[in-house]
C-alpha cells in the first residue's frame, strides 16, 4: 500500500471538544480506508492543568503552550482544531488562517455577524487555506440514509423539515453559571449559536435556504450560581424556536421548522431531523441512534418502519454493521470527511459545514434575533 499522507495537527483549547478530536486521533486505525493520518503534534491552553492527559497520551506532541502564536509560528503544524469560547472565534481563527494552516473551528464560528464576516475576509485573502466548521450529527448512518433518499428524489414534493437540537442540563436552576451561559464570552445569540448550526447543516447542504424567518425566543431563568456562593446573571437565551419560509429550487415554498433548546425536559444531547414528503417522509433522533425511520405515502393510512441500519458509515472501519453507533464515532467520521477533502479537494463522502454555510447561519441569527425583537417576519439576508 502507498504511504498515507500525515498530516500535522495542533490543538487550541483542549476542553471538552479539544479532548474529543485527541481521541478521534488515539483512534483512527478504527477506520478502514487510504485517506490521510492526523497526527497530533501540539497543544495549546491558557490552563497548564488541561495538558497533562495530552501530553500523557500523545508521545507525537512537539509544541506544548499557553500562547496559540507558538503553535502558529511552528512549521510543524499543517492544521489546526480550534474549540475555545465564542468571544475568541474572530481573533484566533483569523491569526491561524492568516498563519496558513488549515482550519477546522467550531460553531458559531464568529460570536457575531462582524466577526463571522471578519473572518471569511481571511479565508477569502487565502485561498490556499482548507476551512471547515465542525458539525458531526449528519454523520450517523440514519442521517446518511435519510440525504441519500432526499438527494435521489424518493420524497417527492416536500412539505416540511423540522430539525432541532435539545438540552436539560439547565433544567437544573442549582446548576452554577459557565461561560456558554454568559452574554459576553458565548455572545448575544446565546443558545441559536451554540446549537443552531447542528440543526443547519443538513436543510442548507440539501439547498434550503430560509427566505424569512419568525422567531420566538426565551429566556427561562436569568441568573444562576457563580460558584463563589452568590448569584450571577444569566443573560443568554435558553430556547429558540424558529419558523423559516424555504423557496424549494422546483418552485414551491415549505416551512422549515429549526428548534434549539437548552430547556427541554429530559433531553440529553438529543439531535433530531424530520422531512415529510408527498411521497416519502423521513425521520431520526439520536435518542434511537441505529434507526432509520421512513413512512411510504400514496395510500389512505400511513405508518412508520423502522429500520435499524447498525454501524454502517460512509466511510468504512473495523466495526461489524451489527453494532451500535454513537456520538464519538460521528466525530470520527466528520474528520475523516475533514480530511479526505483537504486531501482531495472536494468531498467524497458527505462535506463538513463550509465557511459559505456559516454566512447564511450568522443571516439566520442575525434575522432571527430582529424577529425576536419586533415580533416580526424578517428575511434572511443572505
Ligand atoms: N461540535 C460539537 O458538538 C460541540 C460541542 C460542544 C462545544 N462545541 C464548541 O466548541 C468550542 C469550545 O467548546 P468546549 O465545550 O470545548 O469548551 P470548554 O470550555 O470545555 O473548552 C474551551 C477551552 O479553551 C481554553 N481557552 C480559553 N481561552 C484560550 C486561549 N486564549 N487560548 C487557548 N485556549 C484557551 C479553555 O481553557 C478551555 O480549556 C465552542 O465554540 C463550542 O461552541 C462544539
Amino acid at each position: 500500500m502507498a504511504a498515507r499522507r500525515k498530516v500535522r495537527f495542533g490543538i487550541i483549547g483542549l476542553g471538552l471538544m479539544g479532548r474529543e478530536f485527541g481521541s478521534a486521533i488515539a483512534r483512527w486505525c478504527h477506520l478502514l480506508f487510504d485517506g490521510p493520518v492526523p497526527e497530533l503534534a501540539g497543544i495549546c491552553d491558557t490552563n497548564p492543568a488541561s495538558h497533562a492527559w495530552f501530553k500523557e497520551n500523545f508521545p507525537t506532541i512537539r509544541v506544548v503552550t499557553t500562547r496559540y502564536e507558538d503553535l502558529l509560528a511552528s512549521s510543524d503544524i499543517e492544521a489546526v482544531y480550534c474549540a475555545v469560547p465564542h468571544n475568541l472565534h474572530r481573533t484566533l481563527y483569523v491569526d491561524i488562517i492568516s498563519a496558513g494552516k488549515h482550519l477546522m473551528g467550531e460553531k458559531p464560528f464568529g460570536i457575531d455577524k462582524p466577526a463571522n464576516d471578519a473572518i471569511l475576509a481571511a479565508i477569502a485573502a487565502n485561498p490556499k487555506v482548507f476551512v471547515r466548521c465542525s458539525s458531526e450529527f449528519p454523520y450517523f448512518p440514519a442521517v446518511q440514509r435519510i440525504i441519500s433518499w432526499i438527494t435521489a428524489g424518493k420524497l417527492g414534493r416536500i412539505m416540511e423539515v423540522r430539525s432541532g437540537f435539545h438540552h436539560s442540563s439547565d433544567m437544573d436552576v442549582a446548576k452554577p453559571i459557565n461561560w456558554k451561559r454568559m452574554v459576553e464570552v458565548n455572545g448575544e445569540y446565546g443558545c441559536l449559536g451554540d446549537l443552531g448550526i447542528h440543526t443547519q447543516h443538513v436543510p442548507f447542504r440539501m439547498g434550503w435556504i430560509p427566505k424569512t424567518v419568525h422567531a420566538t425566543l426565551s429566556k427561562i431563568v436569568t441568573e444562576r450560581p457563580d460558584g463563589k456562593g452568590g448569584m450571577a446573571p444569566c443573560r443568554t437565551w435558553d430556547n429558540a424556536t424558529l419558523s423559516c419560509a424555504v423557496d424549494h429550487p422546483d418552485g414551491y415554498r415549505f416551512p422549515l421548522f429549526l428548534e434549539t433548546k437548552r430547556m427541554a425536559p429530559g433531553q440529553t444531547n438529543t439531535w433530531y431531523l424530520e422531512v415529510d414528503g408527498l411521497a416519502a417522509s423521513v425521520r431520526f433522533t439520536t435518542r434511537d441512534p441505529k434507526s432509520f425511520y421512513y413512512s411510504m405515502a400514496g395510500e389512505k393510512e400511513q405508518s412508520w418502519s423502522r429500520l435499524d441500519l447498525g454501524w454502517t458509515p460512509a466511510v468504512p472501519g473495523i466495526t461489524g454493521s451489527i453494532f451500535e453507533f454513537g456520538f464519538s464515532d460521528s466525530l470520527l467520521q466528520m474528520w475523516a470527511a475533514f480530511l479526505l477533502e483537504l486531501d482531495k479537494g472536494k468531498p467524497p463522502v458527505f462535506g463538513c459545514f463550509t465557511p459559505e454555510e456559516t454566512r447564511i447561519s450568522h443571516a439566520l441569527h442575525t434575522a432571527a434575533l430582529e424577529s425576536n425583537r419586533k415580533q416580526s417576519v424578517e428575511p434572511v439576508k443572505v
